[in-house]
């Protein structure tokens, strides 16, 4: 037998609710506050995201699923949406639209990782990017629209925003000159992925998973005091704007895992989870669209990851409930089944999850099937029917039974299922 690929995932039927929950819960959050579906490649040339990302990221230099296709380009399979919704935008010449532009994604993303739970190699993300803005009232938005939909999908209470400011290019050249004055000392414990760390982004050293590395880096210097003026009174701004509106600890640590980021970056993490315990990141990338070509264009946004969330939910009994069908129309001979098939379309045509015998099974068998998929009316015909032009009609909640005209059926259930 063939095995599905290591850390992918197959989402089964009897899993699909959940899913289609998450992601309609999404869709309604993004359009309240104004954002409409972007749809890009799965895959685009390498350099958008060794550009893009940053070529000192774990995802760029270890992560990628990286090929050349027939035509000898380096493609590579999406690491993460926001690359991609940056090159869109720039690709269809959408900088001479609409400002702010807002954009959310659901897809599914690839990175080569050691697969362990909450950390997939295929895996799923709902994004939102907002575009034109350097006002921290954008990044208080875009946090607000990450609490909501947390809120909405009734996690609210399991995760925990976390927040800082990494600055601007300026503070962080300072803040890796503080840094690099810190570990210097230390360089010969440090692991080899933290030397390169510390000659080309110090930073990166802060998110080392190494025990060794973790206990040097307890004690090094905090961004937060290499901030300029500026970046310091936007990082002020944005968290006055959502006092009151959501709770969040002020973490120093938090400098993310991909390069782009500027000013505010914010992690919501769960203890509901184990060693991979954000859900949902994000923050500014002023610099990122300049760099792939723009005109200088702020930006902030977030991605939460779906198997991480559907994890928390289920860690904390979150109420989800499939849609039940509404009627099941049991056939007593082959007349009455091939009758049963029209009915079904007929009722389907009004809008009713109705289900008929496909697979010869005796009468008995079918009400069987019906009670196991918990149809909650269940029609019969047979030859008496057929010649009646009325159907058995049974109520499973009320167990009541009545003959009900054939024209009459599909207000019937209807009622049924009022009750
Ligand atoms: P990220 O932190 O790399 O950010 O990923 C966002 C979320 O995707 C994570 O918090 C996590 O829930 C989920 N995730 C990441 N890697 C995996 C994995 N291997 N398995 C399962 N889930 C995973 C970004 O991707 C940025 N593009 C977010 C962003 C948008 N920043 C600004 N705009």
């Amino acid at each position: 037998m063939i095995q599905i690929p290591k850390g992918c995932k197959d989402m089964l039927p009897s899993e699909a609710y959940l899913w289609q929950t998450v992601e309609g819960i999404a869709r309604e959050t993004a359009k309240l506050y104004g954002f409409k579906e972007i749809r890009t490649p799965v895959f685009e040339h390498t350099e958008l995201f060794s550009r893009g990302v940053g070529d000192t990221s774990d995802i760029v230099t270890k992560e990628m699923y990286t090929f050349l296709d027939k035509g000898d380009r380096s493609i590579t399979l999406r690491p993460e949406g926001t690359a991609g919704v940056a090159r869109a935008f720039l690709s269809n010449g959408l900088q001479g639209g609409v400002m702010p532009f807002k954009a959310y994604y659901l897809i599914s993303a690839f990175r080569y990782e050691r697969p362990q739970a909450g950390r997939l190699r295929e895996f799923h993300q709902f994004g939102a990017e907002l575009y034109g803005s350097a006002q921290p009232e954008a990044d208080a938005e875009v946090i607000l629209l990450a609490n909501r939909f947390l809120n909405s999908l009734g996690v609210g209470e399991a995760v925990h925003l976390e927040l800082n400011s990494i600055g601007c290019p300026a503070c962080r050249a300072k803040y890796a000159e503080a840094l690099r004055a810190y570990f210097r000392p230390h360089l010969d414990k440090l692991c080899a992925d933290c030397k390169v760390r510390f000659e080309k982004n110090p930073m990166r050293l802060l998110d080392c998973k190494e025990e060794v590395c973790k206990e040097i880096s307890a004690g090094a210097p905090s961004i937060l005091d290499s901030l300029c003026d500026d970046c310091r009174a936007h990082f002020e701004a944005v968290k006055k704007l959502l006092d009151g509106k959501v709770a969040y600890t002020v973490n120093p640590r938090i400098v993310r895992g991909l390069d782009y980021y500027s000013r505010t970056v914010f992690e919501f993490t769960s203890s509901a989870l184990g060693a991979q315990s954000t859900v949902l990141g994000g923050g500014r990338y002023d610099g990122l669209l300049e760099q792939l070509g723009a005109k200088p264009t702020p930006a902030v946004g977030f991605a939460a990851g779906l198997e991480r969330l559907l994890m928390v939910m289920s860690a904390v009994d979150v109420p989800t409930a499939e849609q039940l069908p509404d009627a099941y129309i049991a056939g007593m001979d082959a007349p009455s089944r091939a009758y049963a098939l029209s009915l079904a379309e007929e009722l389907r045509g009004e809008g009713l999850l109705v289900e008929t015998d496909l697979m010869d099974r005796s009468v008995k068998a079918q009400f069987k099937y019906a009670g196991k998929l918990n149809f909650p009316v269940v029609v019969t015909i047979g030859e008496e029917e057929l010649r009646e032009g009325a159907a058995e009609v049974r109520n499973m909640f009320a167990s009541t039974s009545e003959r009900v005209k054939f024209g009459e059926i599909a207000q019937y259930i209807k009622e049924c299922l009022r009750r």
